[in-house]
């Protein structure tokens, strides 16, 4: 088996999507870590739940970067991690980090990428009037929300949303598409020949 570490520095609503499928068999691996920044995230609560080892780092101990990725790289040899599923992790690794796990992270964004990159992709999306965003998941490397695509799923901004209501469903479509894409990549479903990653299986709603 496998072990995957869930980076996650907020709620973590995703992490638990990915807990559950674990739990269904739909992601076939170990989730052996989770990896946070932020002591106060909900994403701690949820891993102690489901026992879970937590490892806390938080850039105010590490300030240097180089300090907290090695740390973090520290805790990812001792749990023999395989995968690596950004869950809302809001520091942006760098090249060394991306380069020493080279397409074995994997991000999810709340937007059809490469529209609305950033931390505010939902709200970019609605202020802009767009009136189709969506969810991305993909590959991670050197720049931010950019790697090659695994999933993408649209979903409309339907007439008298409110950011709420559109925040709503797009996290649930977010709860179903990464438990997919972690499982394509588990099964080794994935071949990425460039920009472009192909899949040989077909996802039906
Ligand atoms: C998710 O919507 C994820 O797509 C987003 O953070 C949220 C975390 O929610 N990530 C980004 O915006 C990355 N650029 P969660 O903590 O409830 O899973």
């Amino acid at each position: 088996m496998k072990n995957i570490a869930v980076f996650a520095s907020g709620r973590g609503t995703n992490f638990s999507a990915i807990i559950k499928a674990a739990r269904k068999g739909i992601i076939k691996a170990d989730l052996s870590l989770l990896v946070c920044d932020n002591a106060h995230a909900g994403a701690i609560a949820r891993a102690r739940r489901a026992g879970i080892k937590v490892a806390l780092i938080k850039k105010e101990d590490l300030p240097r970067k180089r300090d907290f990725e090695n740390k973090i790289i520290q805790h990812l040899e001792e749990n023999k991690i395989d995968l690596i599923v950004l869950a809302g992790f809001m520091r942006l690794l760098s090249a060394e980090f991306v380069a020493k796990y080279k397409n074995r992270i994997l991000n999810i964004h709340p937007a059809l990428l490469p529209s609305f990159k950033g931390s505010q992709a939902i709200k970019d999306a609605f202020n802009y009037g767009t009136k189709v965003t969506g969810v991305t998941v993909h590959f991670v490397d050197e720049k931010t929300d950019h790697g090659p695509i695994i999933l993408q799923e649209a979903v409309k901004i339907k007439q008298g949303d409110t950011l709420e209501s559109l925040e709503k469903r797009i996290h649930k479509v977010e709860h179903r598409l990464y438990p997919q894409a972690i499982k394509l990549f588990l099964e080794g479903r994935l071949k990425i020949r460039g920009r472009k990653v192909e899949n040989n299986l077909i996802i039906s709603k």
